[in-house]
């Protein structure tokens, strides 16, 4: 990773320390205060921070380097795409809490020697919670940063062993139409329910997370409670939210994006500012909170920043054939 030092005098200390956790899950309580303000060794709230402190050197915590570039909550909770709600931005904010969240089960099967399906509380105990904060780059050229609360996917992976032979995870959304206004509407495009799929190794990457909250808070619904995917080099639509069941198999999986357009979403979906959707450039985003009057565009990074980390799983591909 690249050297960096962060110099911006601007930024308040409160801003970065990570808020309490109010996850009101039990078995999430416990893991989740773990996460405290002095977990990243950032200043506590309040204390006086000199502009030499300031100078901090974040070759190694990609948090830090992040942290003074977090989009606010406002706009990460009210700006959502969750289709199963409707496609505009405002309708999974408005609608999302329809969707009944408890109890929460996960079916793990396929390719695995320990297939189950766990309650939630019975699945995270025991992961302990971390925060990332990761950039989020959407295929539609909108952008934020965010800082999740969650565990590798690998971790839970392991947990159920997955055979030699599998070489995918296919992840498969809540589908119940009767909270879901999205998938009864006419017009509604997507073959429920929501599914997404990685490679092994992608799956497997310690950048590859499930986010069980944001903010220090449990994941609003509008984005994915009560568990949700986020694989930050990827375009959006892979991060697939309120997961119920999860495949090991042989084949790679079909995704709805996919399914849906597959000259517009390919399967990998890495971010990639030199390859183009067909309707529109990649090479830059608007990164939220963005309106006609400040449209806060910055240029789009090749793998979405995480290039040093995840551009190894692809060496020998044509990205501009497999996108
Ligand atoms: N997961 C489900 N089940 N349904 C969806 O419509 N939209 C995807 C992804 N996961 C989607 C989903 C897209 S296109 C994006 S950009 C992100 O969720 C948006 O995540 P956010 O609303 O938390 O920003």
């Amino acid at each position: 990773m690249t050297k960096r030092t962060y110099t911006d005098p601007t930024i308040q200390s409160s801003e970065i320390t990570p808020e309490r956790m109010f996850l009101n899950r039990r078995s999430l309580i416990r893991a989740a205060t773990a996460a405290s303000a002095t977990m990243f060794g950032l200043p506590a709230v309040g204390s006086e921070v000199s502009a030499e402190e300031q100078m901090l050197d974040f070759t190694d915590d990609p948090n830090r380097i992040l942290a003074a570039e977090q989009t606010p909550y406002d706009a990460v909770t009210s700006y959502n795409n969750f289709y199963e709600f409707g496609t505009d931005k405002s309708d999974p904010a408005r609608h999302a809490h329809a969707m009944s969240i408890d109890p929460w089960t996960v079916k793990v099967g396929g390719l695995v020697n320990q297939p189950g399906e766990l309650y939630l509380e019975d699945l995270l105990g025991g992961f302990e919670l971390e925060e990332r904060i990761y950039r989020f780059r959407c295929v539609e050229a909108w952008s934020m940063v965010v800082p999740w609360v969650g565990f590798p996917l690998s971790a839970l992976l392991n947990r159920f062993q997955p055979k030699a032979e599998g070489r995918y995870v296919e992840f498969k959304t809540l589908y119940r139409r009767s909270e879901m206004r999205g998938t009864r509407s006419f017009g509604s495009v997507i073959d429920w329910p929501y599914r997404e799929g990685l490679r092994m190794d992608e799956a497997m990457h310690p950048l590859t997370l499930v986010a069980v909250g944001l903010y220090g808070k449990t994941l609003p619904s509008q984005n994915g409670a009560p568990l949700r995917l986020v694989v930050p080099w990827k375009y959006g639509f892979k991060s697939i939210k309120s997961i119920v069941e999860i495949n090991v198999t042989d084949r790679q999986p079909k995704t709805s994006w996919q399914m849906l357009q597959p000259r517009e979403y390919g399967f990998f979906a890495n971010v990639n500012p030199a390859v183009d959707h067909p309707r529109w450039s990649q090479r830059y985003e608007r990164r939220l909170p963005s309106s006609v009057f400040n449209p806060n565009r910055v240029a789009t990074l090749p793998f979405n920043g995480y290039a040093d980390q995840v551009a190894g799983l692809y060496e020998g591909m044509d990205l501009s054939q497999d996108y």
